[in-house]
């Protein structure tokens, strides 16, 4: 191995929300970010950039647009144009760009629960209308695709007077890690077509695919994921948000891209990314997508091994601990873990006191469960993109505090 993922994090003090946000003992497992450094390669192209001191308006570079085309054919066998790519300033961002470009203000936006927390504030601080469908689980726990929930849910929003034109697809789904097969993204796209809706779907954590694992397995060949981009005869109610970011952990970049093939569409988004005046990149965030997309493939090569024990060593230990069950995830960095139990014999009410004792008493910090939706109560979300051995002592935290419950 050449990269050394096992090297020890030294990131407080750096302004890390991750890590500067908790106490000085507190082991961090919870936001999205990744405790690696940077692909040398990315860093050797950004200090050459830097050691060059004129940092004044860029212009957007047709390598930028070549680098995002190769890797969609390359990683997910996706044919696109330059004219299908439309840079933005974040994936969040972009959402939020898709909700006010397709609804109007009192509309519903349909999620699939528990989802990535920023879905709900994004599509409330645009004043519009959260329209839940809680996820079905398999008999092992794993989330599955079940149209007649998402059915349910719009009817019942219609009957109280909310009409939900957008649906926000997360895929690979975070916080639940299901890697949505090919038939299950195309019955999707068949409800967002029979129910005459706009789909985007976000893909920030495609990258993140570990195959052969069992149920949650997309279809041989791309790479492992099946990206929405591939379905182009969905194209006319289909726009893909995705980007380098968590990728690369280039989160603090704040670049992303949305793939948008229909000039419909195009047209109704472009005006909001107009109105948030993005129109130059940013001197260091395209050149390190450009960079990433072309020079650091070996480094990701190597990393997602390394998650996937990562993920699956931290399964195995907290299967261990009595009152927790977790699984180990298809696709992203997170593990997603029953936690109720834990919870009783810990004499908390909610899985946000479990995480909180947690924090103050194990000293390691994961998310609680419902911060992604009442369908996350009694779960905990944690992240596994640490050094084993930093993951391992905050799992061990965990577990010495059962013991004392
Ligand atoms: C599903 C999902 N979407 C978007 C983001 C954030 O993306 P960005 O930083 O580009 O807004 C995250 C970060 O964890 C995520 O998990």
């Amino acid at each position: 191995m050449s990269y050394d993922f096992d090297a020890p994090v030294h990131r407080r003090g750096s302004g890390s929300d991750k890590w500067d946000s908790v106490a000085q003992d507190v082991i961090p497992l919870w936001v999205a970010d990744m405790d690696f450094a940077a692909p040398p390669e990315l860093c050797a192209v950004l200090s050459a950039r830097i050691s060059h001191p004129f940092y004044g308006y860029n212009r957007r570079r047709p390598e930028y647009f070549e680098a995002i085309l190769s890797w969609y054919r390359e990683q997910y066998g996706v044919a696109l144009e330059i004219q299908d790519i439309l840079p933005c300033p974040g994936t969040v961002l972009s959402l939020g760009m898709a909700v006010r470009a397709f609804t109007r203000p009192g509309d519903g936006v349909l999620i699939m629960t528990p989802v990535y927390a920023p879905f709900y504030r994004l599509i409330l601080e645009n004043h519009r209308k959260v329209v839940e469908a809680p996820m079905v689980q398999d008999p092992e726990g794993r989330f599955i695709f079940d149209r007649a929930v998402l059915e349910e849910s719009l009817d019942k929003a219609a009957a109280l007077g909310v009409t939900a034109p957008l649906v926000i697809f997360c895929s690979p789904h975070n916080p639940g890690g299901r890697v949505w097969t090919k038939p299950e993204i195309e019955a999707f796209l068949n409800f967002v077509r029979d129910r005459n809706m706009i789909a985007v779907a976000d893909e920030i954590h495609g990258d993140f695919v570990y195959a052969g694992e069992g149920p949650s397995s997309p279809e041989p060949g791309s790479g492992g994921f099946v990206s929405t981009a591939l379905c182009t005869a969905y194209a006319d109610r289909l726009l893909t948000v995705s980007g380098a970011n968590k990728s690369f952990n280039l989160g603090g970049l704040h670049v992303s891209h949305m793939i948008v093939r229909d000039q419909k569409l195009k047209s109704a988004i472009s005006p909001e990314l107009q109105a948030g005046s993005h129109r130059e990149p940013d001197v260091f965030a395209e050149l390190a997508v450009e960079t990433c997309y072309t020079r650091c493939k070996p480094w990701l090569r190597e990393l997602k091994p390394y998650l996937k024990q990562n993920l699956e060593e931290a399964a195995a230990f907290l299967n261990g601990i009595p009152g927790v069950k977790a699984w180990v995830p298809g696709g992203t960095y997170l593990l997603w873990a029953g936690i109720q139990d834990l919870i009783t014999r810990g004499g908390c009410k909610t899985d946000l006191e479990l995480v909180s004792r947690l924090e103050q008493e194990a000293k390691v910090k994961i998310t609680h469960g419902s911060l992604y939706g009442k369908a996350g109560a009694g779960y905990a979300r944690i992240n596994a993109a640490s050094p084993r051995k930093l993951l391992l002592e905050g799992l061990e935290r965990i577990r010495d505090w059962a013991k004392r419950h």
